[in-house]
């Protein structure tokens, strides 16, 4: 008997920084680069992808980054409650505040904060800030609180503060209102950033962050540089899956990594749940050998946990009605969804179709490419449709 020593080393899940995180090497040198060349040039940028891409892995690898070029990183997850300026200004109001707090350690250096707080009154007025419109009261409240954070930092001898906004597609001006929380976001940074402020904004979040940011009512187009997360090449699919197993007494053949290679489009959920899968049946059949006979095994399991744990809460989310309609579009081609056809297939009116279609959009499992044209937000749910549907 020899059992697997050790724990699996692959880590499928929601924001779980892998044992070793593939690629990206281009999106981590230009973050790097663009931190170099700050406070003259802002360094802002956005990273959008698919459901399970890799994206809060990134933002986290980017965080990690900010800190060892002597930046303070502050890395959060944005909520829908967020979506609003009062609460939005409270949360970053808070990270600012926490981080803030983190360089006051000691008590010297608290009150040295302390004294800080006071004197940047006075700078933060001299700072002389220049809004490009009338600045909201939210607005100048997040420019001070942000200001204090990166006055902080430097005083304990940080380059500057980089805001990392995870979830960031929940945050969205209300065109017909008056709530404009991205708005006040970017204006607060951009004025804070016309002034040489070191202060970088990362929003990380699905495709429609892109699209919320050119509605947004402070224009943005050039303030960011947009990095799409897409999924990993042949090379760095193999990597993710094999550098794992480095550390450990496993062994695999060549063709199962190409099977599983080819098998998981290059998504580096995919590929973790893959693994971990593979790990637990060799655990449990005490063999340290991975081979094509082993992922025949475990295979059916696998796309059972995919399932469960990836597809069926999308699902399961919804309402019953919005849930009809997505079970309708498995019978559509696809990729995009086709709006037209999606009216066909389904008995619901058209008035109908489009009122859920735009709330399966609002819940994120939907994304409009443009008019007529949808596409899913998790990779592979309409494969999951489809054998929902019984029609695989
Ligand atoms: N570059 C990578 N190499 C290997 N594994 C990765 C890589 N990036 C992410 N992963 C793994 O893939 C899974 C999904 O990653 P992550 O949660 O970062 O995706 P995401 O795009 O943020 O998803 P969501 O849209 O659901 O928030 C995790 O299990 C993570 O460990
Ligand atoms: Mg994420």
């Amino acid at each position: 008997m020899c059992a697997m020593p050790g724990k699996n080393p692959y880590r499928p899940g929601v924001g779980l920084p892998p044992l070793y995180l593939a690629g990206r090497e281009g999106e981590s040198r230009r973050f790097g680069a663009a931190l170099r060349s700050a406070p003259e040039i802002p360094a802002n940028f956005t990273l959008t992808g698919l459901r399970g891409v890799g994206k809060t892995a990134l933002l986290t690898k980017l965080s990690e980054i900010a800190r060892d070029r002597g930046w303070a990183p502050a890395q959060v997850e944005l909520e829908p409650r967020h979506n609003s300026e009062a609460p939005l200004v409270a949360l970053v109001g808070e990270v600012a505040a926490r981080l803030a707090d983190e360089f006051a350690t000691t008590r010297r250096i608290a009150q040295a904060v302390g004294r800080a707080a006071k004197s940047v009154d006075v700078s933060y007025g001299d700072l002389r800030i220049g809004f490009v419109r009338g600045p909201s009261e939210a607005t100048q409240d997040l420019a001070r609180v942000l200001y204090d954070s990166v006055t902080a930092a430097n005083r304990a001898g940080r380059e500057g503060v980089a805001v990392l906004l995870d979830e960031a597609q929940v945050i969205r001006d209300d065109r017909k209102g008056t709530d404009f929380p991205l708005s006040t976001l970017l204006a607060a940074v951009a004025s804070l950033q016309r002034e040489e402020v070191p202060i970088s904004l990362t929003l990380c979040g699905l495709p429609p962050l892109k699209t919320h940011l050119l509605e947004a009512r402070t224009y943005a187009e050039r303030m960011f540089r947009g990095e799409e997360v897409s999924s990993l090449g042949t090379g760095d699919a193999r990597a993710a899956f094999v550098e794992p197993l480095r550390e450990t007494l496993v062994t695999f053949d060549e063709d199962l990594v190409e099977r599983v290679v080819a098998e998981v489009d290059g998504y580096p959920y995919f590929i973790q749940l893959w693994g971990a899968e593979l790990w637990d049946a060799a655990d449990a059949a005490d063999i340290q050998h991975f081979d094509t006979r082993l992922l025949d095994a475990v295979e059916p399991g696998i796309y059972q946990r995919l399932d469960r744990d990836f597809y069926e809460p999308r699902l399961a989310a919804l309402t019953p009605a919005e849930q009809d309609l997505l079970l309708a579009t498995a019978t559509c081609s696809y990729p995009p969804l086709v709006v037209s056809e999606l009216h066909s297939a389904s008995p619901k009116t058209k008035p109908n179709v489009n009122v859920l279609l735009g709330r399966i959009t609002a819940a994120g499992v939907l994304y409009r490419i443009k008019k007529g044209l949808y596409e899913f937000t998790a990779p592979r749910f309409h494969e999951y449709l489809v054998r929902r549907s019984g029609g695989r």
